[in-house]
Order: C-alpha cells, then structure tokens, then sequence
C-alpha cells in the first residue's frame, strides 16, 4: 500500500509555423538529404513572433487539464521544465498559474536541458508521495528557435519549440509494479562535461541571452552509453526489465540515437514513439509532446508500461518508468 502518482491526463501544443528542412535550405548552407540522414529530422515548428515559451506552456496546459476534467483551481503545484524561459525571472510555472487563473498553490521551473521533463517528473512525483501535493501540473515547454545561432549550421536545424503537460494524481497502489502510476525514476548529472553542450551567455556571465554551442559527437557518445544504461536502471528498481516494457517514449534528439537506444534496450522500435521527424529537437518539451501524441494516435493506452528516458546540457540525465 501507497501512494503512486498517476497520470490523469495529457496535452500539448505546436506552435502553427511548420518549417520543413527544404524551407532551411534557402537561408542555412544545408540540404534536406543531410539533415534526414544525420538526424531523422523533417521538419518542426517555430513560435510566432511575439508567442512565448509562457503561451505555448498554457496551450498545452489547457489541454491536459480538458482531458482530464478537472477544474485548474484543483491543482496544487505547477512545475515547468524549460530552458528557454520568457524571463529571467519571475518562473514559466507563475505565469501558467495566473493564466490557468489559479490563486492557490505553487509553481516552478526546474531546469535540466533536454532531461528537464525527466527531473520535473521526477520531482512531481516526490511532491505527491510526500504528501506536499495531490495533483500536479507537469510541462514541458520550449522556444529553442530563439537561442539558435543561424550561421552554426550544425546545431540550427535540429531544434524546434513546443510543449507539452501531463496530469499527476495522488492514488493509492498496492505498492507492486501492477500499480498505476510511477513506478521508478532515475536522475544523473555529470558537471564535468558542462562544455559538450551550452548557452554561450546568461544573467551573470554576460548579461546576454547567447546561442546554443554543441559538441554533437561527444554528445551523441555519451547519448548511446548513458540513455540505455539509465532507462534499464530505472525498470530494475521498479522490478521489471525491458521485456516488460509496452512502449518507450525518449527524448528526441536523433533518430540514429533513438534506435540505437532501443536497440541496446533489446525493444524493437515498434515499441518506440517516434516524433523527431515532425518535431526536430523541442529539449524539455519533446517527452511530453511524444506522450500526448503517443495516446491521441492510441499507441499508448492504460495499464501499458511507458520507459521514458533522457539526455542533455549538463549533462544530466535520467529515465523515469511507469504503468499508464
Ligand atoms: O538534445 C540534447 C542532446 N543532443 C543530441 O543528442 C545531439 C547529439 N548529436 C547528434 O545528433 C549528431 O552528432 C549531429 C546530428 C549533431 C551530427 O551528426 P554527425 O553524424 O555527428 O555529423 P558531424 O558533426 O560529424 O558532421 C559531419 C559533416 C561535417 O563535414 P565534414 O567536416 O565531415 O566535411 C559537417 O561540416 O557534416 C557537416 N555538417 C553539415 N552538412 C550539411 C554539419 N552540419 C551540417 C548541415 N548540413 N546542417
């Protein structure tokens, strides 16, 4: 017996400007055929002018909250994982909060790049089994077109923006893997390679925004050793192994490090959901954005065993299991 967080609900939302690999062609030195067989990557969105990583974290909010049915004033905490705030301060989560039209509760952000939907569900799920919460507002969102330097053709088409937000609620289990909800997380961080993947600017470094900076080779090794490793962790502690997995949902970075991954994994990939191609790298949001797209294509449906794993700036990453 106790208590599980379990996920009540899921949405997202794409902002309306599609830019497809042939549209980069115009104004990056790049091809379609490079970008399609280096990254898996077709096209992906881009915010308006104007829309901010605030607005797109509400859509999707607004979403999860509609297919739950549940009334926004019923939630107790907000946690946005987000890179790419509207501001330095106050937090992406306060500014959902007012515009979900909350007046009680606490809100967030956490920031661990690309594994920041891993670590912020992670740390929902500690709220809720601690008793600090009972349902809460898990987003991932992103505007990473704006910190895109636009001559560094090697890191400029891979990004997109988005978002996407799940549900969590208190319920009780029987404390066994048959129990809905998380069942096991896992979260690493490794200081040391700070400079394989960053933003070359910030509040007290430079007072500037700055542009994203990356390795992508050192990255993509230590994505093929660490992604399998964390995600095979976290189903030991939940007491299951790979076989048991219905469907795993990665971050999506690169189709070759997706399927690699699964390859270690021994899942083939019809057991993987793949949004890369539509979506290119949204960071935080890609997870959430593949579990909402994942139950609306009905791939993903309830009591499936769902492995979510991550990698990114930090670095930091980590694998969270759970029975949906
Ligand atoms: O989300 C956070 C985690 N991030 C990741 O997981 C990203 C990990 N890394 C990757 O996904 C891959 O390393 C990339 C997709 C970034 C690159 O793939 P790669 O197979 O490692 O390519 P590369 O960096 O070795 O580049 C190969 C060639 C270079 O040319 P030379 O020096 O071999 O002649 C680049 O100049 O491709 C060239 N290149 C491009 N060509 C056309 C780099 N970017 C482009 C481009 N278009 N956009």
């Amino acid at each position: 017996m106790g208590k599980r967080a379990v996920v009540i609900g899921v949405g997202h939302y794409l902002p309306e400007r599609i830019v497809t690999n042939t549209e980069l062609e115009k104004t990056v030195d790049t091809t379609d055929e490079w970008i399609r067989t280096r990254s898996g990557i077709e096209q992906r969105h881009f915010a308006a002018e104007g829309e901010k990583t605030s607005d797109l974290a509400t859509h999707a909010a607004e979403a999860a909250i509609a297919r739950a049915g549940i009334d926004a004033g019923s939630i107790d905490a907000i946690i946005v994982a987000t890179s790419t705030p509207d501001l330095t301060f106050p937090s992406v989560a306060t500014m959902v909060q007012a515009r979900l039209g909350m007046t009680k509760g606490y809100a967030f952000d956490v920031q661990a790049v690309c594994a920041g939907f891993v670590f912020a569900l992670a740390n929902a799920n500690a709220l809720i089994l601690s008793e600090q919460a009972n349902r809460v507002l898990v987003i991932g969102a992103e505007t990473f077109s704006r910190i895109m330097d636009w001559s560094d053709r090697s890191t400029c088409v891979l990004f997109g923006d988005g978002a996407g937000a799940v549900i969590l609620e208190a319920r009780e289990g029987a404390g066994t893997s048959a129990d809905r909800g998380i069942l096991a997380t896992d979260l690493n961080s490794d200081g040391r390679h700070k400079d394989i993947l960053y933003v070359d600017g910030g509040v007290s470094a430079s007072q500037t925004t700055g542009y994203l900076r990356m390795e992508g080779k050192e990255v993509f090794r230590h994505a093929i050793e660490k992604l399998a490793q964390t995600a095979e962790t976290a189903l030991e502690k939940a007491g299951l192994g790979t076989g048991d997995v219905t469907w795993v949902v990665p971050h999506q970075a690169n189709l070759r490090i997706i399927a690699s991954t699964a390859r270690k994994m021994g899942v083939g990939m019809d057991r993987v959901v793949v949004t890369v191609q539509e979506h290119g790298n949204t960071s935080a949001a890609s997870i959430p954005l593949a579990l909402s797209v994942g139950v609306a294509n009905g791939q993903i449906t309830e009591g499936d065993i769902v492995v979510t794993e991550a990698i990114g700036g930090g670095l930091a990453w980590g694998s969270v299991v759970l029975r949906w």
